[in-house]
């Protein structure tokens, strides 16, 4: 006979542990089932051991999705501040970064405990390194793991998105979701590094370069660093476009946001005996400025004085420097990916509790979920509104 509970929670992550400790506070007898031997290893190691734990700004606009109001109500009901209540409660010293990113002064621990301390408020069991055989549904659902069986009338998806598979993560969530009918969105890496190929493999010799950029993929914009690497671009201005970047399109960075592209002109009038590289390396790295410099060639001389350069390459090359195109051949995939964009389709769910609309007493909630966040805390205020929206339901 399998152990009877009111509700199971399949994943101890941010979303999972969320909802378990709100469904057991709530009174409902709730079994947490966790594939690694140990919870929440995304949080431990997240904001780099300092968990950016919310955005205080957060807002729906700062999600992706198929469908971008999806996100709204769970956000709405329970928002940064809430978390940073529970924060506070527990006495949990943090600091705001920068844009409304808000870190432990501490550890990334400190998040976890508190979560699995309000698990056991709740009466919430946590059952570590179980291995889901599979997921039965009948009158009720029935889980069987290689220790056990378990079952309960509600079942939560918190198995999370396959980014980081070094850390455990698997696309488990897409399988049980299949499993029972709900369609899933093509999940991809985001959050990414992207590399370059082809002449743009020059780029990769100023590796370790950053510099303050806007960068730009489809409609979105980011005015943050982008980092060189040895294999491409990164930095949280490509790590942000890479979330709305499609393969064969183009990231566009700004390199001089403070400086519009007329700008070489006007320096021709002002300073016409001054060269392009040495406009440009006042203005960025060295190392940048001159492969940039080297790159504008076939526009202008960069070692030629303004003054004897003609307007019309002065402006093209401004122009260049404004919006700088890159196509990256890729990314670095799931390995190095901090989320994913895609997963189960929103239009399977209610937006209010995140209970399957054809399968009643389903529900999924955090990454597996088609809702991605920015980079900047707002991942993990989406796993816990959509933790308590479910924890709250079930
Ligand atoms: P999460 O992945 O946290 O949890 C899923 C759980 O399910 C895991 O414990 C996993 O082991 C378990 N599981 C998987 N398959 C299973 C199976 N078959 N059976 C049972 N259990 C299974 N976000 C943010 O807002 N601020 C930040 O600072 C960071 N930093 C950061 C750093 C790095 C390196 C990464 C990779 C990611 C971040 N993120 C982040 C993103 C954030 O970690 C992510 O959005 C949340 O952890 C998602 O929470 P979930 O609970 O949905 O999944």
């Amino acid at each position: 006979m399998p152990e009877r509970y009111d509700a199971i929670v399949l994943g101890a992550g941010a979303a999972g542990l969320m909802c378990a400790a709100r469904a057991g506070q709530r009174g409902r007898r709730v079994l947490i089932l966790e594939r690694s031997e140990t919870p929440g290893r995304k949080i431990l190691i997240s904001g780099g051991g300092r968990c950016n734990f919310t955005n205080i700004g957060a807002e729906p606009v700062h999600y992706l999705s198929q469908n971008p109001h999806f996100a709204r109500s769970a956000l709405a009901r329970y928002t940064p501040r809430d978390f940073l209540d529970l924060v506070e409660r527990y006495g949990i010293a943090w600091h705001e970064k920068t844009l409304g990113q808000l870190f432990c002064d501490g550890s990334a621990r400190q998040i976890l405990d508190m979560l699995l301390e309000e698990c056991a408020r709740g009466g919430a069991e946590l059952r570590c390194g179980e291995e889901i055989a599979h997921v039965d549904h009948g009158d009720a659902f029935t889980v069987t793991t290689r220790s056990g069986c378990y079952s309960a009338p509600a079942l939560v998806i918190a198995t999370g998105g396959p980014s980081i598979p070094k850390m455990g993560a698997t696309g488990f969530a897409y399988d049980l979701a299949r499993q029972f009918g709900l369609r899933i969105v093509e999940p991809r890496p985001a959050l990414v590094p992207l590399t370059l190929g082809g002449e743009e493999v020059l780029f990769r010799e100023i590796s370790g370069v950053s510099a303050p950029v806007v960068a730009e993929a489809g409609k979105a914009h980011f005015a943050e660093a982008a980092l060189f690497t040895h294999r491409g671009l990164s930095g949280p201005a490509i790590l942000q476009a890479s979330s709305y970047w499609k393969p064969g399109k183009a990231v566009a960075i700004d390199f001089l946001p403070d400086r519009g592209p007329g700008w070489l002109v006007e320096r021709k009038r002002t300073t016409p005996q001054t060269t392009a590289r040495s406009m440009l390396r006042e203005a960025l790295s060295v190392r940048l400025a001159d492969i940039l410099a080297e790159k504008l060639r076939p526009m202008l001389d960069p070692d030629r004085d303004l003054g004897n350069q003609p307007d019309k390459a002065l402006r093209a090359a401004g122009e260049r420097l404004s919006r700088w195109e890159f196509r990256p051949n890729g990314t670095e995939g799931f390995a190095k990916a901090e989320v994913t964009v895609g997963g189960i389709a929103t239009t399977e769910l209610s937006s209010k509790t995140m209970e399957a609309r054809k399968v009643p007493g389903l529900y999924a909630i955090g990454e597996a979920v088609d809702v991605t966040g920015w980079l900047g805390g707002y991942n993990f205020q989406w796993a816990w509104a959509s933790g308590v929206a479910a924890g709250e339901a079930v």
